[in-house]
């Protein structure tokens, strides 16, 4: 039986009854803001390529905490932009660096608000590659593992809640898990790890905004080719294998088919990242007036919990959330 019996047009008659009938919802709490963090006191950048979102100094980073928590958002995730970088990215694991004391001062200001680091070398390094290169100018796996783990057990002294290793190095999530572990951080402190993470041209603000494009060469020796989906599986069952609370597909609007496949195979929390590129798209488009930025971000958002997503890493975090 067929039209004119069924007629779909009947549940979407009133405002009411499309709600009613709504299989997926997006709300303050699913969205993390992400943050970037440098040193001084009431500093404030803008980002170019960005806008809206700026560079804070650790007490601005305080200010907006206590503000993303009386609006209910998810949580914040911090990256450092330190004054000084060196070969090995010894910044990333400085008690007293940007991170640990945003972190600090976030919990001060907003302690119920969940905090997560991001855990990379490449805003570290004077090189701009995300982990230590060894003889022959190539990212030495191995070598940086013990890095990455110091600067997770840092940042979970300093009070962060998940930490998200973003430098896709092989067994990362399992030396960050027993370092942790071995800290004290057992029962607190959770993994998000960055699992599928591709090498992606949608990046670009981020690194203008964070000062840390590669300044050699790319990531593709460390990153996964976008062209690769099955990867992706292999790569989340690595991670939860070594430990891993949550996993995390990033970029998320070009790669929802991935965040879908990994919902459907994995039964564990997973988070996409809308990168920064595709936040810069919408508000360029949105400055010329061709589309409507709000009314398109809120889409692409809906669509990214549409493909799976539990958690949504997202620059529109902040603004949506005062509309929500
Ligand atoms: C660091 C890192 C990057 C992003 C998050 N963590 C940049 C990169 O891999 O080059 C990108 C986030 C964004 O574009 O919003 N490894």
């Amino acid at each position: 039986m067929s039209f004119p019996f069924h007629r779909p047009r009947r549940l979407r008659r009133t405002a009411r009854l499309r709600a009613m009938v709504r299989e997926t919802s997006l709300a303050p709490a699913h969205l993390i803001q992400p943050l970037f963090v440098h040193s001084g006191e009431g500093r404030r950048t803008e980002i170019a390529s960005m806008p809206g979102q700026a560079r804070l100094s650790p007490d601005l980073v305080a200010e907006e905490a206590a503000r993303l928590d009386r609006l209910g958002v998810g949580g914040a995730i911090l990256f450092g932009i330190p004054d000084v970088k060196d070969a090995i990215g010894s910044g990333a694991a400085d008690p007293d660096g940007v991170v640990p004391r945003a972190i600090r001062a976030a919990k001060e200001a907003a302690p119920a608000l969940p905090i997560w680091a991001d855990v990379c070398l490449c805003d570290y390094t004077d090189h701009g590659h995300c982990g230590r290169l060894g003889d022959g100018g190539a990212v030495d796996n191995d070598a940086t593992l013990p890095l990455l783990a110091r600067a997770a057990v840092t940042y979970a002294a300093a009070g962060a809640d998940v930490v998200a290793p973003s430098d896709m190095m092989d067994g990362r999530v399992g030396e960050i898990r027993d370092a942790l572990d071995e800290a004290g951080f057992a029962e607190t402190v959770a993994i998000c790890s960055y699992a599928a993470k591709y090498a992606s041209a949608f990046y670009g603000p981020f690194r203008e905004a964070a000062g840390s494009a590669p300044a050699f060469g790319d990531r593709r020796a460390y990153q996964m080719d976008p062209a690769n989906v099955r990867e992706a599986l292999r790569e989340v069952e690595l991670d939860l294998d070594e430990g891993a609370d949550l996993v995390m597909v990033k970029p998320a609007l070009a790669y929802l088919d991935v965040v879908r496949v990994v919902r459907e195979t994995f039964d564990v929390p997973v988070a996409a990242y809308a990168v920064s590129g595709e936040f810069s798209m919408v508000k360029a488009a949105a400055e010329r007036g061709w589309i409507d930025g709000d009314a398109v971000a809120r889409e692409i958002l809906l669509s990214i919990r549409r493909a799976g997503a539990d958690v949504i890493l997202t620059y529109f975090a902040s603004e949506l959330a005062e509309r929500l």
